[in-house]
Order: C-alpha cells, then sequence, then structure tokens
C-alpha cells in the first residue's frame, strides 16, 4: 500500500471496538439509526419491514449486513443511505439528522457523502472505465482531489485498463471499477447492497480485498449486505436481521462462525 499517501494512511489498523454507552461514541459514528421503523403498506396487507432498528457504523470499520431474504437488509441500507423515506425514528450520517432535510439538500447529501454500489455495476458502456470512475464528481461539478483519486486508482490495480471500455472488462475488473466510482469523492460511508453477488468468487474476493483495503489503508466506511459466509469474513462485524430487527452480531468473523450464527438462526426458526 506503498501508493497510499502519507496523510490518507491509517495508523490505527484495526478499529477501536467498545462497550461505551451510544453518546460517548459519536465521533467515531458514520452513520447511526436510532429505532428505525419502516412499515410498507396499510391495514391487511401492512408489512413492518424494519422494527425500531437501533445501530451505529462505525468510521472506517466495514460491516457487513446479514439475514434471511426480507428480513429488512436492503430497506435498512435504504433508509440510511436516504434513498428510502422511513416510517419513525431517526437516521443520521455524520452530524446530519436525515429528517430534517428537503429533497434538494438530501439529493446533495447522497452526492457529498454517500457512495454506492450495486450488484449490477451500472457503468456507462460508452465511457472509459477512468470516465465512469469521474462521472459522479463531473455531474456534480466537482474536481477529484488527484493524489485520492491517484490512490485509489492504484489500489484497484486497473491502471493499464483505465482508457478501456466495461464490455472489455471482467466481471470482477468491471466491480473494481464501480468500487473506484464509489470511492473517487472520498464519501463519508459506501454501501453496497450484495456488491458480490453477481460475481464468481474469485472476482468477488478481488473486490472484497479491494474494499477491505480501502477500509484499512484509506479509513474508509463501508457497509455491505451479503448472504455469502466467505464475503462477510471480510467484514470487521456481521450484523444480523431477522423479521425487521437486529438479533445478533459478530466482532472478527470468520466463515465459519458466520456459518454456524447462521445455523443458529436457521435452528431457532424451525423450532419457534
Ligand atoms: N416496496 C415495497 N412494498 C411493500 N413491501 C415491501 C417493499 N419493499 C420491501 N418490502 C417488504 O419488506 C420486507 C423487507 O424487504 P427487504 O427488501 O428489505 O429484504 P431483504 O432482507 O433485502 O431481502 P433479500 O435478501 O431478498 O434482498 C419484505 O417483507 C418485503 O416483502
Ligand atoms: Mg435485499
Amino acid at each position: 500500500m506503498d501508493s497510499v499517501p502519507e496523510q490518507y494512511r491509517r495508523t490505527d489498523r484495526s478499529p477501536p471496538v467498545t462497550t461505551a454507552p451510544l453518546t460517548d461514541r459519536s465521533t467515531l459514528v458514520a452513520a447511526r439509526a436510532t429505532e428505525l421503523s419502516k412499515i410498507y403498506g396499510q391495514g391487511e396487507t401492512q408489512v413492518v419491514a424494519l422494527d425500531q432498528v437501533s445501530i451505529d457504523f462505525r468510521q472506517a470499520e466495514l460491516t457487513a449486513i446479514m439475514g434471511p431474504s426480507g428480513s429488512g437488509k436492503s430497506t435498512l441500507m435504504h433508509c440510511v443511505a436516504g434513498l428510502d423515506s422511513f416510517s419513525s425514528g431517526s437516521v443520521r450520517i455524520g452530524e446530519t439528522e436525515l429528517g430534517t432535510l428537503k429533497d434538494k439538500q438530501l439529493t446533495k447529501l447522497r452526492r457529498d457523502k454517500i457512495g454506492f454500489i450495486f450488484q449490477a455495476f451500472n457503468l456507462l458502456p460508452t465511457l472509459t472505465a477512468l470516465e465512469n470512475i469521474t462521472l459522479p464528481m463531473d455531474i456534480a461539478g466537482r474536481k477529484p482531489d488527484k493524489q485520492w483519486l491517484d490512490s485509489v486508482i492504484g489500489m484497484i490495480g486497473l491502471s493499464g485498463r483505465l482508457g478501456h471500455r466495461p464490455a472489455q472488462l471482467s466481471g470482477g475488473q468491471q466491480q473494481r471499477v464501480a468500487v473506484a466510482r464509489a470511492l473517487a469523492s472520498r464519501p463519508e460511508i459506501i454501501f453496497g447492497d450484495e456488491p458480490t453477488g453477481n460475481l464468481d468468487s474469485r472476482s468477488g474476493a478481488e473486490v472484497l480485498g479491494f474494499l477491505r483495503n480501502s477500509v484499512r489503508e484509506l479509513g474508509q466506511t463501508v457497509v455491505m449486505v451479503t448472504h455469502d459466509p466467505v464475503a462477510a469474513a471480510y467484514a470487521d462485524r456481521v450484523v444480523f436481521l431477522a423479521d425487521g430487527r437486529i438479533v445478533d452480531e459478530l466482532y472478527g468473523p470468520t466463515a465459519d462462525s458466520v456459518l454456524d450464527r447462521m445455523k443458529r438462526f436457521d435452528a431457532k426458526g424451525r423450532t419457534s
């Protein structure tokens, strides 16, 4: 990681894990949901997708969100990222309460402070890799921090292919471009909904390694949804959702320990 300029390097490699009360950790929090609920529909057809979820996403930490299909993972991510409205509770990105923002301010916040990585890479086919990476900033009329951009590009390891169009890149390479695009503006937090869901295991490992490096070496904060215990093992912390609630949390996960927790929930589900 010699390509990372000094000012962007992290000195403390492992994020502090603390049991202090929420309020004492506020300076380390990139995003926070407090008693967040999201209810779809009304009456008989009502679905409680999120049920009073409180969670902190701490700076320079990679969090994986896991849980069965329909447990509320995407809903949680969309509500915290300001992509979807919520029914009650509050969400904070940095020091900004999302509930206080008007639509325009919310759009600006999403653009300036949040990075997104989707399962489908969403790269524009007519632009080169490099043009895709800088596109959000070009649209926003912002100049990229050249040193930062160089370190991001150095890290994705595509230097010989920056002039290639997406169709000329492998799936893993395309997704690395999408990750670089999310990182390019140095957002406060990056959200990925199954960012490696469409990749084979080798390409997935490349992208996950890159995401983890961005957390370890550049101090980026990343939250990703995944169904895969191997992918979750790249995270610093795994949060388990079931029926719109957080039911467990695991620090320093391994694929085995994640799988073990998943089995426990399955067993609970069957016996209850
Ligand atoms: N637009 C919507 N209208 C009504 N119900 C919805 C809507 N979006 C999601 N839901 C419901 O909310 C619950 C949570 O959905 P969500 O998409 O967050 O699940 P998920 O954990 O991401 O699942 P998956 O792993 O399948 O992606 C589900 O019961 C789903 O049916
Ligand atoms: Mg989902």
